[in-house]
């Protein structure tokens, strides 16, 4: 487990940038933190690294919205008004874990069926305003 602690917007999203230098397909990221916390933003740093940041947009009509370039294809989740785990596997969620990189806002939820490999990232609000802790944890064996 590392902890990061990120005093602006800029700070965490050039932290996702420096992250995605190491991701490819087929590696899941979930996000977790509050409403507002900067779930999105970490998402457009990641973008951003593969120059799609222009096209990001926040999925709240679709459960998730797809990014593809030459280098990726980036499935970016956000699972917030997903009712169950049941509904994440009815619409064949499980079939984009290996199609590119999968970022899932509110991933905590789909957990349970996440294959064995994946990067969680909690993000708590800190003392000031516009700052946030990042809580980096990988999970490799799930007993
Ligand atoms: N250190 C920081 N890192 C990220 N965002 C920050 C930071 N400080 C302030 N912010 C602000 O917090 C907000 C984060 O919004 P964002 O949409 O990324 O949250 P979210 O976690 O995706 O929320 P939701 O659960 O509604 O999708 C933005 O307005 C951003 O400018
Ligand atoms: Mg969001």
């Amino acid at each position: 487990m590392q902890e990061i602690m990120c005093r602006d917007e800029m700070q965490t999203k050039k932290f996702a940038n420096n992250l995605a230098t190491i991701l490819k397909r087929g590696d899941i990221i979930v996000l977790s933190g509050d409403l507002g916390s900067g779930k999105t933003k970490f998402v457009e740093g990641i973008l951003t690294h593969y120059g799609m940041q222009n096209q990001i947009s926040s999925p709240t009509f679709t459960i998730v919205n797809e990014y593809h370039n030459d280098l990726i294809d980036v499935y970016h989740f956000d699972l917030y008004r997903l009712g169950d785990i049941y509904e994440f596997e009815n619409i064949g969620g499980e079939e984009y874990f290996e199609k590119g990189l999968c970022i899932f806002e509110w991933g905590e939820l789909i957990e349970d069926i996440l294959p064995n490999d994946y990067i969680k990232i909690t993000i708590d609000r800190g003392e000031d305003e516009n700052s946030r802790k990042l809580t980096i944890e990988t999970y490799r064996i799930k007993i």
